[in-house]
Formats: structure tokens, C-alpha cells, sequence
């Protein structure tokens, strides 16, 4: 009969690819339980959405198959970290991470990517919001073809519309389309912005996705102060990166002390329906040099494709209407890339926090 140390020990040696700790000290194995030769545990991951849970579960099946038990019950679940330095009075401890999706410049399709994004988290099994912050230019509710939504008011909070299992707030419930916001001046859109983010039932979210205006005015920066963030996104097409925009947006929230989780290219290459090939119609690896250069984690490419195009001005997601074709799959991809990185900032602050309370003692 084995004992539960023989099956910890075992266990220990399997190690988490991005946290690149052992599975037993991260606290991943729970309610382990030894019936005579029976095996029955639970492998709590850090995200559902991790590029590398199959890797770690099959890690898992081989390491026991060595200990000679004659039955293993293994159930596979996801608990996402907390991915925000909380303050004592912290305004919205229900979302464990915020992600600000920016750009250095407009159109590079920074809502096309939040939107399936925030579906690509969703469909792998994780509590999603998404907050639409172009109070300017509010285009999430035409992606996700939800026109007429309303989000009502309960006990003096917003109550958000839902789309595919998603939570959204957007000023595009409210405005009328003659009577845009970019009439009001910099202190009230900052006012709705706020409002948007702590004064919304959001609930208990995994990930809050937060689609920006472009470049670095006032917004971005109410984002980065209202409230601690995981991390913010940089998109950025091949063309944007000759001309140092992108660097310029993650340099603002850098100053900001506001981690960057990664950068993502979107409009990358053209898969080519008469030679199958990828054509890097702009040039190739930009986005890439420049990650390798200020030393940013790149998180992968999103082709230039009708389909993706046709899903945003129609309000159609591909993640919806096509999910399982090459394009869409580029933004699943993604996605898990995205969720395993807010992990390992989860458990970098983890750290952070446990060296400051030592230091306190
Ligand atoms: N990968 C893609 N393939 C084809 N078309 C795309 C892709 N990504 C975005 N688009 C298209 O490019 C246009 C701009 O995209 P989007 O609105 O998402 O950009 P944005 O960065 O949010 O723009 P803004 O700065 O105005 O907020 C849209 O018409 C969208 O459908
Ligand atoms: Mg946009
Ligand atoms: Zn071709």
C-alpha cells in the first residue's frame, strides 16, 4: 500500500512549465485520498486556460503510474489566482485580474482582440468580464451584435448586460448615436470610466478584460490609477512597429509601475487560400524583435482574415460563429498564453507579498 508521503514525493516531481515550481508546493493537489491500492486526488490548476494543463496532467498520470497503484481517480480543475496587488480598501475584490488591452495607435483592432479574447477565456471555462473604456469611440456592443442591451441599476450598482457568457459594460448602452461622447472633456470621461469599473456588480471574475482607446491619454491612465491591474496588453500591427509606437504605449504604464503582461500581433500574415501558405504581407517578427529587444513576453500572432473582419463589423465573433478554424484557434492560442501569464505575475506577487510581510516581522 503506498502512503501519502510515497504519493507527494511522487508528485513533487512534476513541475509546473510556466510557474517552474513543483506541483505540491504550488498547493495543486487537494483532497488526496488512499483506499488500500486506490488513488483518488484532485490537480487544481491555475487557470483553465494554461497552454500547458494537458502537459502537466499527463505528467501527473506517468509520475503515479510509478508508485504501483491499481486505480487512479484523478479530477482536473482550475482556480485562478489572484492577479492584483489588493489594497487594504480594495474597490473591487471580486475580479481577480484586470487586463487593459491598449496600442500605441488607433485601428491595429485592440477591440477585435479584446472581444475574442475575453470569448477564447470564456470557452475554456473562466468567469469573464469585459469593460468596453472607449467612452470616445464604444464599439464592443456592435462586435458582439448586442445593439439595444440595457444594464439596469440594482441597489446602486450597474448591472451588466451578458453576451456568450460574458459580462459587458459599455457606454455604447447609453449613448445615442448623435450624441457621442467625445463632447465631454477629459475629469468626466475619467468620472464614467471610474464608475464603469467599481461601481458595476461584476461579481466573481476570473479575468476583466478592459478594451482601451488608443495611445496613452486619459483613460489608460484612469485605468492605471483607479484601481491596481494585472497587467495591460499591447497590440500592434507589423506596420506600427517601424515607428516605435507601440513602445511608446508600454513605456507610459511602465512609468506607471503597471506590469505588461505581453504583446500581441495582430494582422501578422495572410494564410493564403490559393497556396496554403502564410504571407507576411508586411514584413515579418516586428512585434517579436521588439519584445526580445525591451524584454516583453510575446504572446503570439493573429492573422489578417475576412472571417475575423467580417465577425467584428457584423457582430459575429469567430470565436462564436467558427471557433475550431485556423483563425479563431490563433486567438485561443493566444489566449492561453495570455492566462498563463497573468499566472505567473499572479505568483510573482504572491512572492512579493510574502517577502514584505516577512520584512514587516
Ligand atoms: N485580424 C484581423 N483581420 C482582419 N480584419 C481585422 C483584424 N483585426 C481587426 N480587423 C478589422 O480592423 C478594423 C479595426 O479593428 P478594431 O476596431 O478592433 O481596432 P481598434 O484598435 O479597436 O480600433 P480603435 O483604435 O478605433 O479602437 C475593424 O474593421 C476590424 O474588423
Ligand atoms: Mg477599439
Ligand atoms: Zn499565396
Amino acid at each position: 500500500m503506498v502512503s501519502v508521503d510515497d504519493v507527494l514525493k511522487t508528485l513533487s516531481t512534476v513541475i509546473d512549465p510556466d510557474l517552474k515550481k513543483d506541483i505540491v508546493s504550488m498547493g495543486m493537489i487537494k483532497d488526496l485520498e488512499i483506499n488500500s491500492n486506490d488513488l483518488k486526488f484532485t490537480l487544481e490548476l491555475t487557470t483553465p486556460a494554461c497552454p500547458f494543463n494537458d502537459q502537466i496532467e499527463e505528467d501527473v498520470r506517468k509520475a503515479v503510474s510509478t508508485l504501483g497503484v491499481s486505480k487512479l481517480d484523478l479530477k482536473v480543475t482550475a482556480k485562478v489566482m489572484e492577479g492584483r496587488a489588493l489594497n487594504m480598501d480594495e474597490m473591487m475584490p471580486t475580479v481577480k485580474n484586470i487586463i487593459g488591452v491598449a496600442s500605441g495607435k488607433g485601428g491595429v483592432g485592440k477591440t477585435t482582440v479584446s472581444v475574442n479574447l475575453a470569448l477564447a477565456l470564456a470557452q475554456a471555462g473562466a468567469k469573464v468580464g469585459l469593460l468596453d473604456a472607449d467612452i470616445y469611440g464604444p464599439s464592443v456592443p456592435l462586435m458582439l451584435g448586442m445593439g439595444k442591451s440595457v444594464m439596469e441599476v440594482e441597489n446602486n450598482k450597474l448591472q451588466p448586460a451578458e453576451s456568450n457568457g460574458l459580462k459587458v459594460v459599455s457606454f455604447g448602452f447609453f449613448a445615442e448615436q448623435d450624441h457621442q461622447a467625445a463632447i465631454y472633456r477629459g475629469p468626466i470621461i475619467s468620472g464614467i470610466v471610474k464608475q464603469f469599473l467599481v461601481d458595476t456588480n461584476w461579481s466573481d471574475l476570473d479575468y476583466l478584460i478592459v478594451d482601451l482607446p488608443p495611445g496613452t491619454g486619459d483613460i489608460p491612465l484612469t485605468l492605471a490609477q483607479t484601481i491596481p491591474i494585472t497587467g495591460i496588453l499591447v497590440v500592434t500591427t507589423p506596420q506600427d512597429v517601424a515607428s516605435n509606437v507601440a513602445v511608446k504605449a508600454f513605456g507610459m504604464f511602465q512609468k506607471l509601475n503597471v506590469p505588461i503582461i505581453g504583446i500581441i500581433e495582430n494582422m501578422s500574415y495572410f494564410k493564403c487560400p490559393d497556396c496554403k501558405k502564410d504571407h507576411h504581407i508586411f514584413g515579418k517578427g516586428g512585434a517579436k524583435k521588439i519584445s526580445e529587444k525591451y524584454g516583453i513576453p510575446f504572446l503570439g500572432e493573429i492573422p489578417l482574415n475576412p472571417g475575423i473582419m467580417e465577425g467584428s463589423d457584423t457582430g459575429r465573433p469567430v470565436l462564436v460563429t467558427d471557433p475550431k478554424s485556423a483563425h479563431a484557434s490563433a486567438f485561443t492560442n493566444v489566449a492561453k498564453n495570455v492566462a498563463a501569464r497573468c499566472s505567473i505575475l499572479a505568483a510573482q506577487l504572491n512572492e512579493e507579498m510574502k517577502a514584505e510581510v516577512a520584512t514587516q516581522k
